[in-house]
């Protein structure tokens, strides 16, 4: 299994648009080198030939979630493949913005059946160590999104980005933060803090992955 070849570790980001993870990736690449680890960043949809398809359709006009999953999906494969998986082996840690909890959210909003997709991503996409989930209400997230500008340059939010759309994604990222049997660990993060705040509880969850026995 691609897992036992591991050496690094993954640490993903998650959260509803607008809860600020890029910004928390870096403070968390800053901190993870200060102690002396090598850091990877990343995200998703990728900067690739289908994560730029994406992103192209976001704002040009939805494709069928039939279409949408299929593209996610062959970013991801990608990603893993040219970037994690390598990374990960070299001893790395891997610092990713968005992995396949957001397919599984985002994609299940749109009525796709999250069991099935989960089997057929972790088919291929190696499991995460640590998945931080950067929690804000949709209220506060529409009013972050609603005043930032979209690639075409015009205020607003995209089709990823409705409230109903936002709602039903929150509401299946927290339902793997509260389901006592999820096999992959999760921890929630209150993204409406300041972001120093929010910076110290992230260093504080991932000191006792560094440190497990320091606690
Ligand atoms: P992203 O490029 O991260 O947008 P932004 O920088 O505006 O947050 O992602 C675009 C949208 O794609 C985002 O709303 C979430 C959605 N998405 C999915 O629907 N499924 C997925 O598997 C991923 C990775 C993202």
């Amino acid at each position: 299994m691609q897992a036992d070849i591991k050496r690094g570790q993954l640490i993903v980001f998650e959260g509803i648009d607008g809860v600020g993870k890029s910004t928390q990736i870096q403070k968390l690449q800053a901190y993870l080198e200060q102690e002396g680890k090598e850091v990877v960043t990343s995200f998703e949809p990728t900067n690739g030939e289908h994560g730029a398809m994406i992103r192209q359709t976001a704002s040009t006009g939805r494709l069928s979630l039939e279409d949408e999953y299929r593209l996610f999906t062959l970013d991801r494969q990608e990603h893993v493949a040219q970037l994690i998986e390598p990374s990960l082996a070299a001893g790395k840690y891997v610092l990713l913005d968005r992995y396949y909890f957001s397919t599984l959210a985002y994609q299940g909003a749109r009525g796709g059946d999250i069991e099935t997709m989960r089997q057929e991503q972790e088919s291929f996409a190696i499991k995460p160590d640590l998945v931080l989930l950067l929690d804000l209400t949709v209220e506060e997230s529409l009013q972050r999104i609603g005043v930032r500008a979209n690639s075409n340059g015009e205020a607003g939010a995209d089709e990823f980005e409705t409230e109903e759309m936002l709602t039903k994604v929150r509401t299946i990222f927290m339902q793997f933060l509260s389901n006592p049997d999820e096999p992959v660990l999760f921890a929630r993060i209150k993204a409406s803090q300041d972001v120093e705040s929010i910076a110290e509880d992230i260093e504080l969850i991932v000191y006792q992955i560094l440190y497990p026995d320091s606690l």
